[in-house]
């Protein structure tokens, strides 16, 4: 079984499971593959793109997963990641959604973004980022940012004020569909390990 796993925040967690079930060695130093090439790291937006193309198994956040539909099967929830995508504005300027017809939406969720206000019959213009989108926000670029909130420190220290949670996230596993069928039988016993809880303590 090949790996990918996202370098960002939810690496230590993704590799503190796996490895309660297979020894994994991770890259060294600016490498992306490890030495027997059993564990890639990718960016978090890429890793299902990874799994829908070849790759066996990845771990994403449920927000990535939504903003992308990947074509992977996801057998299993997994216990971290847990955080929220929000809407927050500048805290002198707080409006609710229903109120913000024709404000600029910063994001890194285009699609999930629009979804949500269409859903609420708000018509917004949305600025695509790839990142540090409170930036866009304490910049007046944009009115709005649609965006991940863990301990919502990261509002605070910018003057940013949640207005509405849209998703609750968490960390999955995803699996490659074609690796489903032919590597049944390692996949399935990893995915009823984990679903055991007592291994994620
Ligand atoms: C995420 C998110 C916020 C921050 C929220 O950024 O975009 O900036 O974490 O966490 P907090 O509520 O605990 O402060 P991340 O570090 O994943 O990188 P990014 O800014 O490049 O998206």
């Amino acid at each position: 079984m090949r790996f990918v796993l996202p370098k960002g925040r939810l690496l230590k967690d993704s590799v503190n499971l796996l490895r309660k079930f297979i020894p994994l060695e991770l890259p060294t130093g600016r490498s992306l593959v490890s030495r027997e090439g059993k564990v890639l790291l990718a960016r978090a937006f890429d890793v299902p793109v990874y799994v829908e193309h070849g790759i066996d198994v990845g771990i994403a956040g449920s927000d990535v997963v939504e903003e992308l539909s990947p074509d992977v099967f996801i057998p299993l929830e997994l216990p971290f990641g847990k955080c929220r995508l929000s809407i927050a504005v500048p805290k002198d300027n707080r409006v609710d959604v229903e109120r913000m017809d024709g404000f600029r939406i910063a994001t890194k969720y285009p699609r999930i973004t629009k979804k949500f206000f269409q859903s609420r019959g708000v018509d917004v213009e949305l600025i695509e980022l790839h990142g540090s989108v409170e930036l866009a926000a304490i910049t007046g670029i944009a009115d709005a940012i649609v965006d991940i909130v863990e301990t919502a420190q990261t509002l605070r220290v910018h003057g940013l004020w949640e207005v509405e949670k849209i998703m609750d996230v968490s960390a999955l596993l995803l699996v490659n569909r074609v690796a489903q069928k032919i590597k049944f039988q390692e996949i399935n016993s990893l995915v009823n390990f984990l679903k055991e809880g007592d291994k994620w303590n």
